[in-house]
């Protein structure tokens, strides 16, 4: 027997009680004749007394022997500390110990256990399993289990089945590169790993499942962020016989529910946004809505003047920052010269103070009067106090700009409260973006994304107008899941899958399954997929998802822990057909 209580576990209501623990060796004091030892577990940490007055010498002797994050187990009593630490629940008593049995030396750590470690990331990304010893990467695990847990018993309890989908499958069109992994009985060909499970979900609705989800890993090549990761976890749903307003509300509710369970979160009805509305307000289809400098655009009254800037430009647009005015010179130089840029590379940045006394001062009163810019001021809402930040340019490029700076700048106002959490719908995607590189469509969501019904004749006439039933959750500026309503008819996905320039054979020897199944008598469909660790991360305000996966990949896409990616012997890429690969 190891233990009779963790180490999280006892409390002056235990006091006097016989008691085994075991754990790992936190902390050692040495005073000589007293020895205290922190013991800790996954439950918590217990003090441990070693005292020369009431126990034997051999016995101080061995717990002089033992260092930080050895494995021991002790038997003891219970006895009340002397000084108390109120923060923590074992904090009232100590385990006076008679016995000391050391399971496991182990090395000194190469960085402390502690909240707050003294180890780089790299160093704590290579040895992972002490990483996860420290309290907040373990809490993050364990919260992690929490939502997983909750998704499975809100889903299950609305009817909803958890059904496996396989690994090993052909390219799923998610806009990334697949990971191709060579097969051995199949000279020459290759399996690619799910970027997601879509196609299958949906012949998993084909086969009457009705409503399907699944936690499940996808594994996608693309360039790493602190939001992505090469292999991730999504929460993968789909339902029949919906419309897009029922995704909604059920995907609503669930989101809902585990941040009522989990954080005693209420939160407010969703916000719908359309996908061009969230543009031209913010710049982006992520929005993130905790604080509010919407755009407002200038281009009816700032033109006609001699500023060849604004005149020349198709958009001038900008934001209104409250208390803005008390921005020095310098700092507002800095914001100049962090939008000037190359990543963000915007010509310059004009400002408009609306000054405590009144009276209006803009970078650009060369061309403008005090009457001009009340004009300004008066589309804003502006009040004394308040700075003015304006852009100008092509529209698109300039959206994205000042989309960018309205993040930057709530960055360091800190407006973005990490507790605070504001969902949002953002709907109506196009169906189609063009790619300039490729000259041609490409599916925004994925090819099996239903246009708007009402707008299905135009996929051939102007394609780019095309609105789709496709919707993403946006929680706190990041995209936490995205669906949509599937197409269901095989007249519509082919003529959809002419006009993203796959050939007949192409679109058949790629997708002719689905197509087939789809002879069979296919449900009106749609369904959604949730990055796991977006969400739970995020929910944890908290926007780096590598803090929330047990054993993550660094930013070069590498477990540096196992050292992976790694080369293969001679023999198995001989046995593969790929000896010529090195
Ligand atoms: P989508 O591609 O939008 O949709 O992915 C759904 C959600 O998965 C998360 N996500 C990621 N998380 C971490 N690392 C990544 N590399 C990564 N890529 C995506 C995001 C995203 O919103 N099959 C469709 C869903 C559907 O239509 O039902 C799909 O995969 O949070």
């Amino acid at each position: 027997m190891y233990r009779t209580h963790n180490c999280g576990e006892l409390n002056i209501k235990n006091l006097t009680a016989k008691v085994q623990l075991s754990g790992w060796v936190h902390k050692i004091r040495n005073k000589g004749f007293i020895i205290w030892v922190d013991l800790r577990d996954r439950y918590g940490s217990t003090q441990l007394i070693f005292d020369q007055d009431r126990t034997s010498e051999s016995l101080i002797n061995k717990a002089k022997t033992i260092g930080r994050e050895f494995v021991i187990s002790i038997k003891g009593s219970v006895i009340e500390r002397k000084s108390k630490n109120p923060n923590i629940s074992t904090g009232e008593i100590e385990i006076l110990v008679s016995e000391l049995n050391i399971l496991n030396k182990s090395l000194t750590p190469p960085f402390t256990i502690e909240d707050e470690s003294d180890g780089g990331e790299e160093l704590r990304m290579k040895y992972r399993y002490l990483d996860i010893r420290r309290k907040p990467i373990k809490e993050n695990l364990i919260f992690r289990h929490k939502v997983t847990q909750e998704v499975r018993n809100y889903l299950t309890n609305i009817n909803f089945v958890e059904v496996e989908t396989p690994y090993l499958i052909k390219s799923t069109p998610e806009g990334a590169r697949d990971f191709i992994v060579p097969s051995r009985m199949n000279n020459g060909e290759f399996y690619a790993l799910p970027q997601s499970p879509q196609t299958f979900k949906q012949l998993l609705m084909v086969a009457g499942m009705d409503k399907y989800f699944q936690i499940v890993k996808c594994f996608r090549d693309e360039d790493l962020r602190a939001d992505r990761q090469p292999e991730f976890t999504q929460i993968d749903c789909e339902m029949s016989f919906v419309t897009q307003q029922d995704v909604l509300n059920t995907f609503e509710g669930l989101v809902r529910h585990l941040f009522l369970k989990i954080k005693n979160i209420k939160l407010n009805k969703f916000d719908v946004i359309s996908y061009d509305d969230a543009i031209k307000k913010y710049g982006t289809d992520k929005p993130d809505l905790r604080y509010a400098m919407n755009f407002i655009e200038l281009n009816e009254i700032a033109k006609n003047r001699d500023f060849n800037v604004f005149n020349n430009a198709e958009l001038i647009v900008g934001f209104l920052i409250k208390g803005g005015n008390e921005f020095t010179r310098k700092d507002i130089d800095n914001y100049i010269d962090w939008v000037k840029q190359p990543q963000i590379g915007a010509g310059g940045l004009i400002y408009l103070r609306i000054q405590d006394d009144g009276v209006l001062k803009s970078s650009v009163d060369k061309f403008y009067n005090q009457n001009d810019l009340e004009k300004w001021v008066k589309a804003f809402d502006g009040n004394k106090g308040d700075l003015i930040f304006i852009l100008s340019g092509e529209s698109e490029k300039v959206r994205t700009q000042l989309g960018a700076l309205r993040v930057h700048v709530a960055d360091n106002l800190k407006l973005a409260k990490a507790d605070t959490f504001y969902p949002l719908w953002v709907v109506d995607f196009p169906l189609l973006e063009w790619d300039e590189e490729s000259e041609s469509f490409h599916a925004m969501h994925h090819p099996f994304t239903s246009p708007k019904k009402e707008q299905i004749d135009l996929i051939s006439t102007n394609p780019e107008s095309v609105k789709a039933q496709a919707y993403d959750l946006v929680l706190n500026g990041n995209e936490i899941g995205g669906g949509s309503i599937r197409i269901h008819d095989k007249n519509i996905q082919k003529q959809m899958f002419d006009c993203l320039g796959f050939t007949k054979e192409e679109a058949e020897k790629q997708f002719g399954f689905l197509m087939n199944a789809f002879e069979y008598g296919a449900p009106p469909h749609g369904g959604i997929a949730f990055g796991l660790d977006r969400l739970v991360a995020v929910m944890q305000g908290n926007e780096i998802i590598r803090d929330f996966i047990a054993f993550p990949k660094n930013n070069s896409g590498r477990d540096i822990m196992i050292d992976s990616p790694s080369t293969v012997s001679d023999e198995q890429l001989k046995e593969l057909n790929l000896k010529n690969i090195k």
